[in-house]
């Protein structure tokens, strides 16, 4: 007899993309050959330069400004509308600069991926880069994580460590980090949408078949006589 392999259907993911400004990890995203459908683009601002990349690509864009709305309940509501019309499997915020409510959160539970430009749990929030300058640290970084109605935290996927160098500015310490971001979040949703990570019922990160060793930095670095 004939044993023809079967065909394996996996229905390939679906995700919508969030942003409120530039838009470099998004283009990182667009870039990195996923294996998903990036079914739209949508920016809480008419200006985010990152709508006219998201077009260049070909990718559906769509504006929700949060501007002509009263209040956050009323604009997460529309955003939901928005995001529901492109039934994504993801949705992923890459730059997107609005705290969204615990409804709009819960909606989309273990769905909602961010990227934050420090090693979270430290320096949630805004100007992530010149706190940690102000603090001494010597090392910073990003991290991508699932987005919970906790801000700037949430089980996270992956993050990045840079060293802190003593001449940076916030503006030299961001961009050294934002390279940073350009490579985990791609990998972090390339993991996402080949069903590679899951959650704990503890709320933590497993990897299903991943070798888990990251590498070391120290900074800054040691004499090698004593290392
Ligand atoms: C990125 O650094 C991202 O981590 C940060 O905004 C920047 C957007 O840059 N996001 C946050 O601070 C969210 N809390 P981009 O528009 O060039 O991707």
């Amino acid at each position: 007899m004939n044993h023809k392999p079967e065909s394996v259907n996996v229905a390939i993911k679906s995700i919508v993309i969030l942003i409120s400004g530039h838009g470099s990890n998004m283009r990182a995203l667009l870039e990195a050959d996923l294996p998903c459908k990036i079914a739209a683009v949508i920016s809480n601002r008419a200006d985010a330069p990152g709508l006219e990349i998201a077009k260049q690509y070909g990718i559906a864009t769509k504006v929700v400004a949060h501007r002509n709305y009263p209040d956050r309940e009323s604009f997460d509501a529309e955003l939901a509308l928005c995001i529901d019309s492109y039934r994504p499997d993801l949705i992923v915020l890459a730059g997107f600069m609005r705290i969204l409510t615990p409804q709009f959160v819960a909606r989309y539970q273990n769905k909602l991926i961010n990227i934050h430009p420090s090693l979270l749990p430290a320096y949630s929030g805004l100007s992530t880069h010149a706190r940690a300058l102000q603090d001494g640290v010597k090392i910073h970084g990003c991290t991508v994580h699932f987005v919970t109605s906790d801000v700037d935290h949430g089980p996270i996927i992956i993050q990045a460590a840079v060293p802190v160098l003593m001449d940076d500015t916030p503006a030299t310490l961001a961009a050294r980090v934002l390279d940073q971001e350009h490579r985990i979040f791609p990998q972090a949703i390339r993991w996402l949408c080949n069903d590679e990570i899951s959650l704990s019922t503890e709320g933590k990160v497993q990897m299903k078949c991943l070798e888990q060793s990251g590498c070391p930095l120290i900074s800054p670095k040691m004499e090698l006589a004593h290392a």
